[in-house]
């Protein structure tokens, strides 16, 4: 753990992220004492806001009322610039902390459209706010990494020209979640599980994400990505790539990288007859009241995949997600080629494991004791900035994981207008 004050840099600080996600983290781990007294957050935004006025905007956004003044044992900043030019850097340059002569700690989050990050580290580079050489200048970038294969990796080269590898987070925050670090747990945790986890047992996998809420503020983007570049490039492959990975020779980041990219490289979209997008009655209605363009955007997807090697070719593969469904829940179900045996493994907002065997339910093996109390286990984005902090790794996305998870979308999206498409009524179920 850094025994250094830090300094934190949020390109986006007035943003959803840092407001609903970023502030109560950054509360928390002032409070453990990740994050030290005498530390630094600057958020950097195109708005008009006094360093008061946003640290008053960070306040108000932690909703714990215990937790809120530990924001105030920190320095808060904020700087209007619009980074969209990279020579308007010049002024973050101005505004950090005397960092190289007191050998000091920063951590750059671009929570940003992907489209600023080459200019964002452009502008880093040109005023000397980073270098290949540093120690503890690490970029976190935000998802989405790219719209798809070709501008994923065209981002990847600029990023690479200016910043190495290791200094270099991406962020897919399921992969924060403790109930999903269980995944692997569970897997390499218990022989008899890994042996069942094959094409001889399995006939079937569903990963599911449903949620209950509308896209919310986040239209404009979202009426461009819909939810198969949303969720399942990401989070659903995440959890797809943690259940049916082999065991890594060692539990260290970079084997479990490795392993997470073997098994991404079999997988494939299976056909369009079994997949299915929708979209809720009133996105229309929304989409008029911003103004924004009428589009078949999917706000939900149910899609077949292939995984295409020894273990698990003719395992059927679901991954289905939405917004406006019935319920809110993250699972993984796996059924058995005995239709009376199945494994539920309730991500959220449950945390458990349902063992049914016979069609019994035989065991349920509490994976958050502490929920019974609280909603969910620690947020995400507290566990994310923590590794970070710390420089571990296991639970970031490398490279070439983004890259494998945008060719399997790419293949999607190219036969996207064959897959049935249906209209569904606001929190109901359209499979
Ligand atoms: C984000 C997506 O990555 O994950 C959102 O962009 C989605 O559309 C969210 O709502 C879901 O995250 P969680 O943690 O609330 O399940």
């Amino acid at each position: 753990m850094t025994k250094e004050a830090l300094t934190f840099i949020i390109f986006g600080g007035t943003g959803d992220l840092a407001k609903r996600k970023l502030a109560p983290a950054f509360s928390e781990l002032i409070h453990e004492g990740v994050v030290k007294k005498g530390s630094t957050l600057i958020g950097i935004s195109r708005e008009n806001l006094s360093d008061e006025d946003y640290k008053h905007f960070l306040i108000k956004s932690v909703k714990d009322v215990k937790e809120k003044h530990h924001l105030e044992e920190i320095n808060i900043k904020h700087l209007r610039i619009d980074f969209s030019k990279s020579k308007n850097i010049e002024q973050l340059s101005e505004a950090l902390p005397s960092c190289e002569v007191e050998g000091c700690n920063r951590v750059y989050y671009l929570a940003t459209s992907y489209k600023l990050f080459p200019k964002i580290l452009e502008g880093l580079k040109k005023f000397k706010l980073i270098s290949k050489k540093d120690i503890f200048n690490r970029i976190v970038f935000e998802k989405p990494f790219g719209e798809n294969l070709k501008s994923s990796d065209a981002l990847e080269k600029k990023i690479h020209k200016i910043v190495d590898e290791k200094n270099v987070f991406r962020i897919d925050h399921y992969l924060g979640k403790e109930s999903v670090q269980n995944i692997i747990a569970l897997k390499f945790g218990s022989k008899g599980f890994q042996h069942l986890i094959d094409n001889e047992h399995i006939e079937q996998i569903n990963v599911i994400i449903d949620e209950t809420l509308g896209v919310g503020n986040r239209l404009s983007y979202y009426n461009d990505f819909g939810a198969i570049k949303d969720m399942i490039q990401n989070h659903l492959l995440q959890l797809l790539a943690l259940l049916l990975m082999d065991k890594p020779k060692e539990l260290i980041s970079e084997k479990i990288h490795d392993e997470k990219v073997k098994i991404l490289k079999e997988i494939s979209f299976s056909n369009v007859e079994n997949s299915l997008l929708g979209q809720y009655k009133s996105y229309k209605e929304e989409l008029k009241e911003r103004k924004l363009k009428r589009k078949k955007t999917e706000t939900f997807a149910k899609i077949e995949l292939n995984c295409n090697n020894e273990k698990y070719k003719g395992v059927k593969i679901f991954l289905r997600t939405g917004k406006k469904l019935p319920h809110r829940y993250g699972k993984i179900i796996i059924d058995f080629k005995n239709p009376q045996n199945k494994i539920i493994i309730n991500l959220q907002p449950n945390e458990d494991i349902e063992i049914i065997i016979d069609g019994k339910k035989l065991d349920k093996i509490d994976l958050c004791p502490d929920c019974k109390f609280s909603p969910n286990s620690r947020d995400a984005y507290e566990v994310l900035l923590k590794e970070i902090i710390n420089d571990k790794r296991n639970l970031f996305v490398r490279r070439d994981e983004i890259h494998e998870a945008w060719r399997i979308v790419d293949e999607i999206v190219r036969k996207k207008k064959e897959i049935p498409f249906v209209i569904y009524e606001d929190c109901s179920n359209p499979s």
